[in-house]
């Protein structure tokens, strides 16, 4: 049985694959088509009319990519760690880093047969983890590591309860003591407004949502993590989908959606005493 949430990985590939065939595409992931076979095309039907959280989540992808470039731009061989990679193509697509993926053995297989780590022009490595039984923090134990490790938990969060996500900060905070983690973070009123319709499809894959609440920051800044920046998905989505009337009106008037969805990235630097 396939965990429900890993079935989300086909959605965010199918607006990937959707996106980097647009005229102007948002995040131009050219790589994402590869893998879509039956299984990502039926799940991509049943999304593909979400034309505004699509867009969104082309628009979180993106914004992570541009963080990381300019992360590669200062120092090239730095170490980023993907938690629930999905079909996360960034180790092929981007220049620079040296890149650890998790996720469940059937995605980091099929991933495989169709980018295989050899071919990979960055250094790569796949991690295959069964979230439900196995503990990432032991798979992860090998790579534990004193330098700067810039780990990206994208669209997974808000999948996890909160007991969950303490143990998965505090598990990462004792692997890497020097982090930057990059995270898409939803408020529960982003959800309640705008996210309704989205949901029920992914509900239809047998993911739900846990434990949504209005400060999602809160789970880094209690645990000795700060703050360094904030980006707005939605506001993204349309600046760069060229929807100007959009972007003045999300920009000037719409602040539930317009800080509801964010990328954040947040630093922990353990302390001595
Ligand atoms: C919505 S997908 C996001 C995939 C990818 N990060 C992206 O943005 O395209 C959620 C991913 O989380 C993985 N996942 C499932 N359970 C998880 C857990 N307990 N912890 C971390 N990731 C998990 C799934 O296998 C799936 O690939």
């Amino acid at each position: 049985m396939m965990n429900p949430i890993s079935k989300t990985a086909y959605y965010t590939l199918g607006v990937r694959a959707w996106d980097a065939a647009l005229p102007s595409p948002i995040c131009s992931d050219s790589f994402a088509k590869i893998f879509m076979n039956d299984d990502a095309q039926k799940v991509w039907k049943e999304f593909k009319d979400q034309s505004r959280p699509n867009m969104s989540n082309a628009a979180r992808h993106a914004i992570i990519d541009n963080q990381l470039r300019s992360v590669f731009s200062e120092a090239p061989d730095s170490r980023v760690v993907i938690i629930g990679a999905g079909f996360d193509t960034r180790a092929y697509r981007i220049k620079g880093g040296k890149w650890i993926e998790l996720d469940e053995p059937s995605i980091i297989e099929y991933k495989e047969a169709k980018l295989p780590t050899l071919k990979c022009p960055n250094a790569l490595t796949r991690i295959p983890i069964e979230f439900s039984k196995e503990s990432l923090i032991e798979k992860l134990q090998p790579y534990a590591s004193q330098e700067v490790t810039h780990i990206i938990i994208e669209g997974v969060l808000m999948y996890l309860t909160h007991g969950e996500r303490q143990k998965l900060v505090s598990g990462l905070q004792e692997l890497f003591p020097r982090q930057i983690v990059y995270c898409d973070l939803m408020r529960k009123s982003f959800f309640e407004r705008y996210s309704k319709e989205l949901y029920e499809k992914i509900r239809s894959l047998g993911a739900s949502f846990k434990d949504l609440v209005e400060q999602p920051e809160d789970i880094f800044l209690g645990n000795s993590y700060t703050m360094l920046g904030c980006t707005s998905v939605p506001l993204y989505a349309v600046q760069h989908g060229k929807d100007g009337l959009a972007s003045f009106i999300i920009r000037y008037f719409l602040k539930t959606l317009r800080e509801g969805y964010r990328i954040c990235r947040f630093e922990y630097i353990k302390s001595n005493d």
